[in-house]
């Protein structure tokens, strides 16, 4: 595991970028495909904005395959849905071919849309014969969620399934999320995240004993040992506190 610490969002943004590009270089140095777990949320924003400027002719995009974390189950116009930011930001002005994005289906029932992604993946994964994603990226809520994985949900523990029904009892936002049964065989993990309010939170995650219905982002445990967090300095102020 590591942690890497930026001065500010900006320079976090750019400093991930470059970690992505040279990443998806390497693997493509060897592999046909290389596939990219999205994250949600409202960080990734100036991330995927530095890709899709600075990075527009240095990356064989064609060959990177488009994935997301999680996505709340609400149409894919509406301003809350992780696809929507993502296309905007990233894959439209990136001219992502839509074969190479596989987004989570919001219009149909929450059931059949984990059936659908689930056999979305299989039928991914079988084909290349790989068992999991080359890069997942993860955001961290202050509340010590990742993906749709929510303090005192029982979902935590379900150590099977690659996808299910997450829900934020918080609002009451139901959604369809990917599992660490697959993410954690993910080649790397990497925690994106920023800002004071996260500072005690990602102090804890790092440091309190395992309790995952009160920080389900420790579930995340790389298989590959590749786990590592980004972050900015406000974000990462206490992290080496006693
Ligand atoms: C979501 C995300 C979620 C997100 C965190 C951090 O759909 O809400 O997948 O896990 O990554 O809530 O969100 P911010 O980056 O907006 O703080």
């Amino acid at each position: 595991m590591s942690i890497h610490i930026y001065k500010n969002p900006d320079a976090l943004a750019g400093g991930l970028a470059r970690w992505i590009a040279s990443d998806i270089s390497l693997v493509l140095k060897s592999e046909k495909r290389y596939s990219f777990v999205l994250s949600g949320g409202s960080t990734p924003k100036r991330l995927y904005e530095v890709l899709a400027s600075q990075y527009h002719n240095q990356i064989d995009w064609e060959k990177v395959d488009f994935f997301f974390g999680d996505e709340r189950y609400v149409p894919f116009d509406d301003d809350r849905n992780n696809g929507k930011m993502a296309y905007k930001e990233l894959l439209i002005p990136l001219k992502i071919p839509a074969e190479n994005v596989y987004r989570m289906n919001t219009e149909v029932t929450l059931a059949e849309g984990v059936k659908q992604y689930d056999q979305k993946l299989r039928n991914y994964f079988e084909k290349d014969k790989t068992h999991s994603f080359d890069f997942t990226l993860l955001g961290l809520g202050s509340n010590a969620h990742t993906l749709s994985l929510f303090p005192n949900s029982d979902i935590v523990f379900n150590s099977t399934d690659w996808v299910t029904i997450g829900e934020n009892k918080e609002d009451g936002t139901q959604r369809i999320t990917l599992m660490p049964a697959l993410v954690n065989a993910s080649r790397n993990i990497i925690f994106l995240f920023q800002g004071q309010e996260k500072a005690d939170t990602f102090k804890e995650v790092l440091n309190e004993p395992f309790n995952p219905k009160k920080y389900p982002a420790q579930v995340i445990i790389s298989q590959s040992g590749q786990l590592m967090w980004f972050t900015d300095e406000a974000a990462g102020s206490k992290v080496f506190e006693k």
